[in-house]
């Protein structure tokens, strides 16, 4: 989707165009992430560059407690015992500077932390923001995993990298930098024997980013696979046991727990050979410091206070290699996540508010469908031209088979979608000029799905009217048939759903759909096959709710159910996205058609 659009199918005298692109589109995704940070972290310059001060300050006093020592060694030992004065100042100033040190770090850790959870807060809340603002043709594009993704393991390896080592990282990083300035001014020559120890370390530490960066990437694509199978096979566990699955998924199951944990044990292996050789790297270097530093003692070219300092800077500057070369991979996938976070961030609603809403006048619900022409995305063709006029409060009934473009009408007429050449009115208003709000409150879809969100039956079925009192929602819930199974529920209307005892039947949840669209009291109405989980026995009482929410509103309903049909002043018989047939449901059966077909074996089958 966000693909350049003028990308070719790659050839291979294409090859060198096809990578520059991807090149240019890497640098681009690379472009909109940095975007992204510095738009989160602009908010924070004060407090970050009160970090920084903190962060060096900590660093100074960390690096001079050798130089202190060295010249206690050297300057104050001497003195004693005629003049304790130089040892009780450099004691002094040693405390000093690790009483600093501790300070200042501690007030670093913790301003980075605020810095980092305020930006992960506001992450969160724009990924949150942003899934509810995209239209619904992102919705049924991205699959809802990737974007649970997104909010989920996307922000958690941004939470790992902020949380658990940039902030020890980046001190690490200034005390290496510190200690490398600090023994070159202090003893030049033993600057340069940290330089050779440098150039091993060097070559390790890229064996192990190309290595574990494999390795690690192994181990995420394995445990996400893992999480799929889980899923797939939880969610699909009536399929899985009526087809009696379970030992061929217990098997993939276990092949993919398997190849997880090799994956693991990689990367341990990894980590394994790279920290004690950054240890033996280490320790070598202080031996060859020693030695070279010894010989010139010896010679008397070097005092030993300063070999003591020049050791302590040795050990300590290879310390910190180990920590930020395991950082490699965290960054790395925080860079990854960052990434497809900004790429997110960066969608576009494909519907879009109109600039000057257009007023409804009281509106009547006069639908019109001006030539549309529809195609999902770049997809074939699904309504070629549909020219549709349906009076104010007209019940329409669309019935055509699978595929026939019925939910696609819906979508168009709610305006999930916009249609790709045409328009569509409501009582001579485009609806693109409708300001959403007002759309919404207007035109309602119930479909199949009839979704409960967790709370009580009472705030279920207030959805669309909040403000709604009691009276008015059990009024509603009585206009549809639903009362009496409400009073039955253990809290009646404040029993919580989805919970113990809440626990109602699909067709129990139509019916509370229902009572929700009469509450919210749309003058068009459009039911995408919401009527059918409910099951026989109920059906007199749920035509006489059907017709109840009908009334006085404009209605399309799309149905299998020939019963549901029968209510409608007429209907469309829709094929290939063209309405075929149309008149009410007598006149379609005398006619003879595709109708009066299905008609009859409906007739047939209720004998
Ligand atoms: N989100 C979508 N993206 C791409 N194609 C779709 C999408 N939804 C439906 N289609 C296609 O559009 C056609 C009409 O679908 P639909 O309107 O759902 O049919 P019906 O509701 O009549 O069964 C089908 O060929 C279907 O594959
Ligand atoms: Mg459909």
């Amino acid at each position: 989707m966000s693909a350049p659009a003028d990308r070719r199918r790659p050839t291979d005298a294409d090859h060198d165009d096809e990578t520059r692109l991807d090149r240019a589109t890497s640098r681009a995704v690379r472009r909109r992430s940095l975007a992204l940070l510095g738009n989160l972290l602009r908010p924070h310059a004060r407090t970050l560059s009160w970090a920084a001060v903190l962060v060096t300050a900590s660093t100074a006093a960390q690096v001079s407690g050798p130089w202190l020592v060295s010249l206690a060694i050297d300057d104050a030992l001497p003195a004693l015992p005629d003049d304790i004065a130089p040892l009780a100042a450099v004691g002094v100033a040693y405390l000093a500077a690790a009483v600093l040190a501790g300070v200042t770090i501690g007030a670093y850790r913790r301003v980075a932390a605020r810095i980092a959870q305020s930006v992960l807060l506001e992450l969160r809340r724009r990924v949150f923001r942003q899934t509810q603002r995209l239209s619904l043709e992102f919705h049924e594009s991205y699959t809802s995993g990737r974007i649970i993704s997104r909010q989920t393991s996307d922000l958690e390896a941004l939470r790992e990298l902020l949380d658990g080592g940039l902030v020890g990282v980046i001190s690490s990083i200034l005390v290496m930098l510190f200690t490398a300035v600090g023994l070159t001014i202090l003893d030049p020559l033993s600057g340069l024997v940290l330089v050779s120890g440098l150039v091993p370390a060097w070559f390790l530490v890229r064996w192990f980013q190309k290595h574990s960066q494999v390795a690690y990437r192994e181990q995420r694509t394995w445990s996400a696979r893992l999480i799929v199978k889980f899923v797939e096979t939880m969610t699909g566990m009536r399929a899985v046991q009526a087809f009696n699955r379970e030992s061929t998924t217990e098997r993939d199951f276990d092949r993919i727990g398997e190849a997880y944990r090799d994956a693991n044990l990689r990367i341990f292996g990894i980590n394994g050979r790279f920290a004690p050789g950054l240890l033996l790297i280490g320790n070598m270097t202080v031996v060859v410091a020693l030695a070279a530093g010894g010989w010139r003692v010896l010679t008397g070219s070097l005092a030993v206070g300063v070999l003591v300092a020049v050791l302590l800077y040795v050990k300590r500057f290879f310390a910190p290699i180990q920590q930020i070369g395991m950082f490699y991979n965290a960054f790395q996938s925080a860079a990854a996540a960052l990434e497809k976070v900004s790429g997110l961030l960066a969608e576009e609603p494909t519907v879009v508010e109109p600039v000057e809403p257009v007023d409804l006048p009281v509106p009547r619900g006069r639908l019109q469908l001006d030539h549309v022409r529809f195609a999902y995305g770049d997809g074939p063709v699904v309504l070629p031209d549909l020219d549709l006029t349906i009076p104010a409060g007209q019940t329409v009934a669309l019935v055509g088979t699978t595929g026939a473009g019925k939910s696609t009408i819906a979508k168009l007429v709610t305006r999930f979608y916009d249609a790709t050449s045409g328009r569509v009115l409501v009582d001579g208003v485009n609806i693109r000029d409708i300001a959403s709000p007002v759309l919404r409150r207007n035109v309602v879809m119930v479909t199949q799905e009839a979704y409960l969100f967790s709370g009580s039956v009472a705030e279920n079925i207030a959805l669309g009217r909040p403000d709604a009192t009691r009276e008015e929602i059990e009024a509603a819930a009585r206009a549809v048939g639903a009362h009496e199974f409400v009073t039955n529920l253990p809290d009646g209307y404040d029993t919580e759903v989805n919970k113990r005892g809440g626990r109602v039947s699909a067709g129990q949840r139509q019916l509370l759909s229902f009572a929700r669209a009469f509450l919210a009291d749309p003058t068009v109405l459009v039911l995408d096959e919401a009527t059918s989980s409910l099951d026989l026995p109920g059906e007199r009482l749920v035509q006489r709710g059907l017709q109840t929410l009908l009334a006085d509103r404009t209605a399309i309903i799309i149905a299998h159910r020939l019963s549901t049909v029968e209510i409608a002043d007429r209907v469309l018989v829709l094929a290939h996205g063209a309405i075929v047939e149309d008149g009410s449901p007598d006149e379609l059966v005398s006619r003879g058609g595709r109708f009066a077909a299905m008609h009859g074996a409906w007739q047939d089958s209720l004998v």
